[in-house]
């Protein structure tokens, strides 16, 4: 079954059951809020799942580009991917899982011509810290589905230590049966929305060998066992808790988030055993073959990172809110993507120009029907693709051999790899990925730490003059810095997250600030960001303050300047509006106000042209 069936026939089969179709969220979120990227269809149906009344109803169906930087090193397995497509339905407050189980079931195996002999289900084992209880009804409904096709679906507990002992239903902890933005219960932040979940696993079948061959062997097989026996399918999220300060409460309305891989969906019912294979990447898997001259099956790594990344970067530079690849965020992202594809490139030994492109081309081939906006930015895409693509092939030829020269040591140094960085523009995991592929470490630390005493030195030498832009700290200077935050969520409101820092400078009287944007903006933007600034300042909100890991603050959205200037540990400045959403979240030395009402009235004096794709604004508080 072709995959744009499958996205077909999951439509119909949910709108028969009066679901709305709602469209594919921008991969890139339009708030700041906790994630660069959509990472799964609920994503964007956050509010609702927390009680809003949706616009199209309670019962919802669509297919979701997403972005899962987490799985960047499975890549080579034959079944993760970076990019991938959910097919999602959801019940908002309206059916709960007696439903949603059985439609699952009736999508996979009436619908797909899946065999129902080879499903199996795990379902969350409860967990007493949290006071989760197992999940009973889950197993009774389970129970039930199999039995009315014949199937024997006994429900066996600890099946990752002691087998599958002939069972159908298999419990597991929060690590694999829980689902929340953010993970298991103890990441979850105070307000987030969660629960249980029953996942469905398609057997492969035990004669591929697998388990004997994989890393796992040594501990009996079982559905979560990573082996490669067992694909996961889909995953019906219970979505009826909500984390509080002291422990979980029920939500008001108990939800239902379902969730499946598109590529996978695709790779079973075509009966292949890689997602590589299936009819969604297999036109790209060709290019490379022609380009490479090498096969897929015997370089199976460097394949799917090719094919993976370039398909990756392709929707992420492309996407209605299109990113540039640059040292930050989502530009960063992009940036280690076409680097590391360009890296494998190079083990395949392809040497034609433009081949990013033709790579690419392939990708909006297969996908512009479904995803219009990225034959749409095209342009764009090939564009940065080549861009990127030359300067760093420029490079990684003699950044390689200066790689080489290290090859006798045990670890790579924080100031080699910061070297390697710095000149060559090798970014950290690139430096790492090559190290571990030759058996070497390299001291990461001690490379942050290097980054660090240059920012430091730069410091030393502008005595001080742009580091958050201020050049000294009095009372104005604190505020205009204030100021300047709230003029950049602004101007990113109102012209798009496009908007990013391109320079800063503070003076008692004035501030001036720099941003990307690639054109002048109209008399009626600048009275909107104005008055959106004037508008937090009057709401006297918090200015808060926190230390973070680099990681993690770019992780949670943080916005950073010049990403290799900074420490591992940062500051991370944010404002959060009266109904407790991020208005602002900067990574920042500071110092800043303790609350917006300080600063007065914000007024924007001038707008102009700085450089090629950068404006300037010069503002004061009155
Ligand atoms: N949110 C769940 C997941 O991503 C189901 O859609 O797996």
């Amino acid at each position: 079954m072709k995959s744009k069936e499958i996205r077909e026939k999951f439509l119909e089969f949910y709108k028969k059951k009066d679901h709305a179709q709602i469209p594919s969220a921008p991969l890139v979120p339009d708030k700041d809020s906790t994630l660069l990227f959509v990472n799964s269809g609920m994503f964007p149906l956050v509010p609702y799942l927390l009680g809003e009344e949706h616009p199209e109803g309670k019962r919802l169906v669509n297919y979701q580009k997403c972005f899962r930087s987490d799985d960047i090193e499975e890549i080579g397995d034959m079944r993760h991917t970076t990019f991938f497509e959910m097919l999602g339905n959801w019940s908002l407050g309206d059916y709960f899982k007696e439903e949603q189980l059985k439609w699952a079931f009736e999508f996979f195996v009436d619908e797909l011509g899946l065999d129902p002999g080879r499903l199996y289900v795990s379902v969350h084992r409860g967990n007493p810290d949290t006071g989760i209880e197992r999940d009973k009804d889950s197993v009774r409904i389970w129970k039930n589905i199999f039995k009315k096709r014949g199937v024997e679906a006994k429900d066996v507990d600890f099946a990752e230590k002691e087998g599958m002992k002939g069972g159908r239903i298999f419990y597991y902890p929060d690590k694999e049966n829980w689902w929340s933005r953010a993970g298991v219960p103890e990441n979850m932040p105070p307000g987030e929305p969660g629960g249980p979940d029953s996942e469905v696993f398609y057997d492969l079948g035990e004669d591929l060998g697998h388990h004997k061959r994989s890393p796992f062997k040594d501990n009996p097989c079982h559905i979560n066992c990573d082996c490669g026996r067992f694909i996961e399918i889909g995953n019906s999220v219970f979505i009826e808790f909500i984390k509080k300060e002291n422990g979980f409460e029920k939500l008001p309305k108990q939800n239902v988030d379902f969730g499946g891989g598109l590529e996978r969906l695709a790779m079973i019912t075509q009966g292949k055993t890689s997602i590589f294979e299936a009819d969604i990447f297999l036109p790209i898997i060709k290019e490379i073959e022609k380009l490479s001259s090498c096969n897929y099956r015997d370089m199976v790594r460097s394949f799917e990172i090719i094919a993976d990344h370039i398909k990756a970067a392709t929707f992420i530079l492309g996407d209605e809110r299109g990113v540039t690849p640059s040292n930050k965020e989502q530009g960063y992202f992009v940036r280690r993507l076409i680097r590391r594809a360009i890296r494998h490139g190079r083990q395949l030994d392809i040497t034609s120009d433009r081949w990013l492109s033709a790579v690419a081309e392939r990708v909006v081939e297969v996908y512009k029907d479904i995803y219009p906006e990225i034959e749409k930015n095209a342009d764009h895409i090939y564009e940065n693709l080549e861009k990127e693509g030359s300067e760093f092939q420029r490079t990684l030829k003699k950044g390689l051999k200066e790689f080489h020269k290290l090859n006798e040591k045990k670890e790579i140094s924080g100031e080699e790899a910061a070297f390697l960085y710095q000149t060559y523009g090798f970014p950290i995991e690139l430096t790492e990925e090559m190290a571990l592929e030759r058996g070497q470490g390299v001291d990461k630390e001690g490379f942050y730490r290097e980054m660090e005493k240059h920012k430091e030195l730069s410091r030393e030498y502008s005595a001080g003059s742009f580091k958050s832009g201020l050049g000294e700290n009095n009372d104005e200077t604190i505020k205009l810095h204030t100021a300047t935050h709230l003029l950049l969520a602004s101007l990113r409101k109102i012209l798009g997250s496009d908007v990013y820092q391109e320079g800063s400078n503070i003076t008692s009287e004035r501030l001036r600030f720099d941003f990307s944007f690639d054109r002048k903006i109209t008399e009626e933007e600048k009275k909107r960001v104005e008055e959106l600034v004037n508008e937090m300042i009057k709401k006297d909100l918090l200015v808060k303050k926190e230390e973070m890991k680099l990681d993690d603050a770019l992780e949670v959205g943080a916005l950073a300047s010049f990403r290799e200037k900074y420490p591992s540990k940062v500051w991370v400045y944010s404002i959060h509006d009266e109904k407790g959403d991020v208005y602002s979240k900067e990574i920042c030395t500071g110092p800043h106000v303790k609350r917006t009402s300080e600063l007065g009235k914000f007024s924007i004096k001038k707008e102009e042209a700085c450089s090629s794709g950068v404006r300037r604004i010069k503002a004061v508080l009155l």
